[in-house]
């Protein structure tokens, strides 16, 4: 017979409880951008008991009506030319939007909706400059409103463990990382080419998923300040018209659209004496750019990359160390999560504005991430190692 009293035992079940939620008042949420992944920001928002969804903006006409129908959400006002128009609509009385805008739109939908007093859940990658970043966290002093950026990946029981076995001294002092990942042929152009155009992302690689990989190693061991970085990036795949990741009947279109990095890699020096040694790929003719590794006095922390890279844990993570004089390791199990990601991420921003607590995601980490993005376009511009200069917020 089977012994119920050991059930749940080491099974590696995030057993993260979902908090109850008050939902005597209704949070008043619009949304930014109507594409992609306002859709998930919509199935996530719809199963939350507190949230109405009053408006919403797109640029296209058209497109923000065609998107409530889909999720049918009804009563949602939709009649903007521009998010600016969705903002300065008084009688929406908005606690919260959602931007789900393309990157080069992401720094002044921010900023307008924290000087009219909104709390803000902004998509990553944080912006596309340091400049346009520092920006916003300006304007988020100065409101005292939430703003938190939309790294889900956060959420992850596995990322926590990551951080909780750094801050436990297991690794000892820090001294390199190894961090990024790749993808062979995944150049995002599901739905047009608002990901690789400059005038719509601004960055490529870099900022899709090279972010996600910072995020992992820096927010673990605490966001010490970049210095200096001496970065690279190519475009060698997205400029190929017969690249063979794009439709054939776009790929001539795609690549001579194409105006991002598809290649980006960094050498950091961060504040503490730590080298962070980054690469981060949509296209490349290899496997996987590594594993992230986290290198420490007293033991190292391999962390096995996805195959198709999106910025989580791709296998038990194996930590390396000496106990009396014996070289063991030991395996990390993954743990699975019971909530799904998005969902936790949406439900973490609408309680931070709720209680008045930190955004779950908070700019002053992302704005050193950012740092290091934008330091590696303008290190691989000037073709040598740079300074990364944050100006006084
Ligand atoms: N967190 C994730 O997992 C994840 C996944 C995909 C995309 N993203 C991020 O989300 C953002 C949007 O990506 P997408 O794939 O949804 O793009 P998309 O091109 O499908 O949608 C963006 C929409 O924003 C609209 N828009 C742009 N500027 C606007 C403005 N000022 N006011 C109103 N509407 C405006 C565009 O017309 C477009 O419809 C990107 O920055 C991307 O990096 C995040």
């Amino acid at each position: 017979m089977e012994d119920k009293s050991m059930k749940g035992l080491n099974t590696f079940t995030d057993q993260t409880e979902a908090p109850k939620i008050d939902a005597s008042r209704k949070m008043r949420i619009g949304i930014i951008g109507c594409g992609w992944i306002a859709g998930s920001h919509m199935d996530s928002y719809l199963k939350q008991p507190d949230v109405e969804i009053v408006a919403g903006a797109d640029l296209i006409p058209g497109k923000a009506k065609a998107f409530m129908e889909k999720y049918g959400v009804t009563g949602a006002k939709t009649d903007y030319a521009s998010h600016k128009e969705m903002i300065e609509d008084k009688s929406l009385e908005l606690d919260a939007v959602s931007i789900c805008t393309y990157n080069r739109q992401h720094a002044v939908p921010a900023i307008d909706a924290l000087n009219a007093g909104i709390n803000v859940l902004l998509e990553k990658p944080f912006t596309v400059t340091l400049e346009e970043a520092v920006e916003v966290v300006r304007a988020e002093k100065k409101s005292g409103k939430v703003l938190s950026i939309g790294f889900q990946p956060r959420m992850d029981a596995n990322m926590k463990k990551i951080k909780e076995i750094v801050e436990s001294g297991a690794l000892g002092d820090v001294y390199y990382i190894q961090t990024g990942g790749g993808r062979r042929r995944g150049i995002p152009t599901p739905f047009g080419t608002t990901f690789i155009e400059d005038k719509t992302a601004g960055i490529g690689a870099l900022g899709d998923i090279g972010c996600y990989s910072l995020d992992m190693v820096l927010n673990a061991i605490g966001y010490p300040k970049p210095l200096t970085v001496s970065g690279y990036v190519s475009n060698f795949f997205g400029k190929d018209p017969h690249y063979s990741g794009y439709r054939k009947d776009k790929a001539a279109e795609y690549a001579d659209k194409f105006g991002v990095d598809d290649f980006g890699a960094g050498f950091v020096r961060l504040e503490g004496g730590i080298i962070l040694d980054f690469r981060i790929a949509w296209a490349m003719n290899l496997d996987t750019p590594g594993d992230t590794i986290i290198m420490g006095t007293k033991g190292s922390l391999r962390i096995p990359s996805t195959e198709c890279w999106n910025g989580t844990v791709g296998g038990p993570m194996k930590l390396y160390s000496e106990v009396a004089g014996s070289q063991v390791e030991t395996v990390i199990p993954v743990i699975n999560m019971k909530q799904g990601l998005f969902d936790l991420k949406i439900r973490t921003f609408l309680d931070a504005c709720k209680n008045g607590t930190p955004a779950p995601v908070p700019s002053s980490q992302i704005l050193y991430n950012q740092a290091i993005i934008d330091g590696i376009s303008k290190s691989a511009a000037l073709g040598r190692e740079i300074e990364i200069v944050i100006p006084e917020i």
